[in-house]
C-alpha cells in the first residue's frame, strides 16, 4: 500500500519551515518534503521523507507518485521577486513550468485516486501592479481583481499560475471525449502580503526590508533600508501565514466562492517599522538608502488589501495585529534567537 502523504515543495524556504513545524506538531500527516537544497536538519525528523530535487525534473516527480499517494500539495517552491529580475527566464521556468509540472501531477493523481488532490498555492501581492504613487495612495484596499498588471517577472508568474490553477481545476482537457475526465484537482490560492518570521530571513524578495531591518538590528549589524520611509505595504507574521494555509486547506469546497483569496494582518510604512525596531533595539544601526529600482517595484504593490472574501468564505482572521506581532512574537523570539 502506498502511503498517503502531504507533499511540500520549496520545503526549505521561509513558509516551508513554518508549515512543516505546524503540521508535525498538530497533525499526523506524513510529510514528503522536496527542495533543491538539502532539508534543514531541524526539519528532517518532522518529515517521513525528504528529497533533494528540482520541480523541473519530470522523472523525479514521476517516481514520487509511484511511492506515495498524494492527498495535498503545498506548492511553495518559487524564485522571489527581486531574485527573479536577475534572470527572468530562469525564474519563469521555475515559477511557471515548475507549477505546471505539479498541476499536471495533481490532476493525474486526482483521476487515479478518484478524488481531488488539494493544491494549495501561495500567490502574492506581487500579482498587483499599480501604475503611479498617486493611484497607490488613492487605491484603498485592493480587491483580488483590482490592478492585475504586475511589473515583475515573479508577479506575472504568480498571476498566471493563479489562472493555470483555475484552468486545471475547472477546464482541463475540456475538448476530450470524456470532457477531460470527471475528476480534477482542487485548486486554492492565497495572495500573501510581505511575510515576517522570527526564525528565518527571506531570500530574494522585495518586501524583505521589513524582516531584514528587524533581524539586522537584533544581530547588531548595520542595515540600509532600500525603500523610502513613507513606503507602505501590508505585512503578516509567519504564524498567521501558516494559519491561512491550514484554514484554506481545511474548508469544504462548497464554501469557496473563488480560487484566489487575499489575506492581510496590518499595513506599516518603513518608517513605522524603523521606529518599532529602534524602540526594541536602541543600538540599531539602520539607515535609509533608497534603491530606485526596487523602490519602483514596492511602489506598484498596494498599501493594503481587502481580505473580506477570505473572512466570509473560510472564517479567516489573523491572530496577530501589529502590536501583538512585534511585542508578543517577533521581538522576543528574535532576541532569543541571536542572544
Ligand atoms: N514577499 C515576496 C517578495 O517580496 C512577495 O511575495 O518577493
Amino acid at each position: 500500500m502506498r502511503q498517503k502523504v502531504v507533499l511540500i515543495t520549496g520545503a526549505n524556504g521561509e513558509i516551508g519551515h513554518g508549515l512543516i513545524q505546524h503540521l508535525a506538531e498538530n497533525t499526523d500527516a506524513n510529510i514528503v518534503a522536496l527542495d533543491v537544497t538539502p532539508l534543514d536538519k531541524c526539519l528532517r525528523p518532522l518529515c517521513s521523507t525528504y528529497i533533494v530535487g528540482d520541480i523541473l525534473d519530470q522523472m523525479l516527480l514521476g517516481r514520487l507518485v509511484v511511492e506515495h499517494e498524494i492527498a495535498t500539495i503545498y506548492h511553495l517552491a518559487s524564485i522571489l521577486s527581486t531574485k527573479a529580475e536577475y534572470n527572468p527566464e530562469t525564474a519563469h521556468r521555475i515559477n511557471v513550468e515548475g507549477t505546471l509540472n505539479l498541476l499536471r501531477l495533481a490532476v493525474e493523481q486526482s483521476q487515479w485516486q478518484g478524488q481531488s488532490v488539494k493544491f494549495i498555492y501561495p500567490s502574492s501581492i506581487a500579482a498587483y501592479g499599480i501604475p503611479t504613487l498617486k493611484d497607490k495612495s488613492e487605491a484603498g484596499s485592493a480587491k483580488e481583481e483590482d490592478w492585475n498588471y504586475p511589473t515583475t517577472m515573479y508577479g506575472c508568474n504568480k498571476l498566471y499560475c493563479e489562472h493555470l490553477g483555475r484552468y486545471y481545476n475547472s477546464h482541463y482537457r475540456q475538448l476530450a471525449a470524456d470532457g477531460g475526465g470527471s475528476q480534477t484537482l482542487d485548486f486554492r490560492a492565497i495572495r500573501f502580503p510581505g511575510l515576517i518570521s522570527a526564525e528565518t530571513v527571506p531570500t530574494g524578495g522585495t518586501s524583505d526590508y521589513g524582516p531584514e531591518m528587524l533581524h539586522a538590528a537584533a544581530k547588531g549589524e548595520e542595515y540600509n533600508c532600500f525603500v523610502r520611509p513613507d513606503t507602505t505595504l501590508p505585512f503578516m507574521v509567519m504564524a498567521d501565514a501558516v494559519k491561512a494555509l491550514i484554514f484554506l486547506e481545511a474548508v469544504p469546497k462548497n464554501r469557496l466562492s473563488q480560487y484566489v483569496y487575499n489575506v492581510t494582518s496590518f499595513s506599516l510604512s518603513a518608517q513605522e517599522i524603523f521606529d518599532i525596531v529602534l524602540k526594541a533595539f536602541p543600538q540599531a544601526n539602520i539607515h535609509f538608502a533608497v534603491d530606485d529600482n526596487r523602490q519602483k517595484i514596492v511602489d506598484s504593490w498596494p498599501e493594503c488589501v481587502d481580505d473580506s472574501a477570505a473572512r466570509q468564505d473560510w472564517d479567516w482572521q489573523p491572530d496577530y495585529n501589529c502590536e501583538r506581532a512585534f511585542n508578543k512574537y517577533l521581538i522576543p523570539a528574535i532576541r532569543r534567537r541571536y542572544e
